[in-house]
């Protein structure tokens, strides 16, 4: 065996492994396992000095040790002499096995040292009446890995230590994540290969607080087909690699690159202002050309947001499978229309078209919303469907008989004070430029309100404006393009 070829060998091993449990099995770990390309793409990222004498390198949650292999091999093939210390945590007895194997060939061929730790990464570490970044832990030079992809209960021990990051019930990924930057030295670097869904939403507002107050980005990797990168395991996950430093001073610029397969093939680089990615309200925008920065940047020129109009986004009322007793097929006395996402179409609001629950029976409160001008906007497409931002129109002068409607929860609606801004509303969220910014900031294919209400928009008096220009027009896209260039340039 020659010295390059430990990385295949390890695949090799790892691809075993994976034959030999049933996916069932290794889901209870939120085991998916790196591939070779990937790990060794990660190891690359790192940098360090060939000069000091001692690196201790952390592979949490680490697997068969594919990525602890990739790094050291690395390391060494970089010219590094200095001495290595290898920490690995895995706390499933099955893999176990393998990552010794592993390990074992890397101490023999790079007279490397390393400790295998087979606890709860998150749960072994040093508890200070239940908060874990009180303890003292050991630092790390360097971090790599996969983190397992796992929701937690809120009640779980990981979750109440870890609360500082934690909001509702929260995945695994990123209490290691945050977890990662405590073991991190000032100045250490970590790379992950994660989701995406960081980057922006109320659940990972904390977690983004805690990355900022330690640290900077430095790199982001996005991979554009969702369900190539763990070829194996077919995840249909956006997945991204970051790289961050612990420290406080910013680069100038994040190196953003993309490709769209796992073997990086296609690799292009965009070298991204650091303001651009990590705007102000610490949302992570990954811009990976020069349109996408445009896109951000005539957006941003905007002055106000949906909240600062006094046009707040809310979710629907009503979760329908909930309210069997309350919905009714036909229109009987007292009931009021109840619009789903399927009434949304072609931009307009289709009611009634015949399905089932189309009426609601209630007089709660909570489950009735004036009957005024409304812009619906579905919550939840597909990943195949062109486009994320799907509205419709919705103008009570064509149903002024009720005096309350209803929306079911899959549909968001922002009240509006006349057509002309519900209009208005419809031109900039149904156009391209809104789309992609909204597709930019946010990898899921969810639209959470919380975000849109956040977006730069022009002033209400201009939405008016904007509205009468595509009144008489057609709901098109290419429409809103046209007057959206003219106010928003
Ligand atoms: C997504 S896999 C990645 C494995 C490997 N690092 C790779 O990249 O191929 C995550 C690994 O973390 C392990 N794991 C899950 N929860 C853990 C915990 N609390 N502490 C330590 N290891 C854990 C799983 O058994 C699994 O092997």
């Amino acid at each position: 065996m020659t010295s390059n070829s430990f990385i295949n060998t390890a695949y090799k091993k790892t691809t075993d492994f994976v034959e030999s449990i049933p996916k069932s099995e290794r889901k209870k770990y939120g085991q998916f396992f790196t591939s070779e390309p990937i790990a060794e793409y990660m190891a690359s990222l790192f940098n360090f000095d060939c000069q000091q004498q001692s690196l201790r390198l952390l592979d949490a949650g680490a697997g068969t040790g594919l990525l602890t292999v990739a790094l050291v091999e690395n390391l060494r093939k970089s010219g590094y002499k200095g001495e290595i210390t290898a920490v690995c945590y895995e706390n499933d007895p099955k893999v176990i096995p393998t990552l010794v194997d592993n390990l074992e060939t890397l101490k023999k061929a790079y007279s490397i040292n390393y400790v295998l730790t087979k606890e709860n990464y998150l749960t072994s570490q040093n508890f200070i009446e239940l908060d874990l970044f009180k303890g003292t832990s050991t630092k790390y030079d360097m971090i790599i890995g996969n983190p397992p992809y796992l929701k937690v209960s809120k009640d779980s021990p990981e979750v109440k230590a870890l609360s500082e990051v934690c909001y509702g019930a929260p995945n695994l990924y990123f209490l290691f994540w945050a977890m990662g930057i405590h073991n991190l030295k000032d100045d250490g670097e970590l790379v992950y290969v994660i989701p995406r869904s960081w980057t922006s939403g109320a659940y990972f507002e904390r977690f983004r607080k805690f990355l900022f107050k330690h640290c900077v980005i430095t790199n982001i990797h996005i991979f554009k087909s969702r369900d190539k990168v763990f070829e194996n395991d077919s995840v249909l996950q956006e997945t991204m690699i970051i790289k961050i430093r612990k420290s406080q001073v910013k680069p100038e610029f994040i190196t953003v690159s993309s490709s769209s397969s796992c073997d990086f093939s296609d690799i292009k680089f965009y070298y991204a202002d650091y303001d651009t990615i990590v705007s102000q309200n610490q949302y992570v925008f990954i811009v990976t050309d020069k349109e996408e920065a445009e896109i951000l940047s005539r957006i941003n020129r905007q002055k106000y947001t949906l909240e600062e109009n006094d046009l707040r986004m809310k979710t629907g009322l009503i979760v329908d499978f909930r309210e069997q007793e309350i919905l009714r097929n036909n229109e009987e006395d007292g009931t009021y229309p109840l619009f789903y996402s399927q009434h949304i179409k072609d931009g307009r609001v289709l009611w009634p078209v015949g399905r089932e629950g189309e009426y609601i029976m209630t007089d709660r409160i909570g489950f009735l919303q004036e009957n005024s001008d409304y812009l619906f906007v579905k919550r939840f497409t597909s990943k195949e469907e062109k486009r994320r931002l799907q509205c419709g129109i919705y103008l009570n002068d064509e149903h002024k008989q009720y005096k309350y409607i209803s929306t079911q929860n899959k549909i968001n609606f922002i009240k509006c004070d006349n057509p002309e801004i519900a209009y208005g509303l419809f031109t900039i969220l149904n156009s391209s430029l809104y789309d992609s910014y909204y597709r930019i900031l946010n990898g899921s294919t969810q639209v959470n309100s919380t975000e849109i209400n956040a977006m730069p928009v022009p002033s209400k008096n201009d939405l008016e404006l904007i509205g009468k220009e595509l009144i008489g027009q057609e709901l098109t896209e290419q429409n809103c393009n046209n007057i959206v260039d003219k106010w928003i340039k």
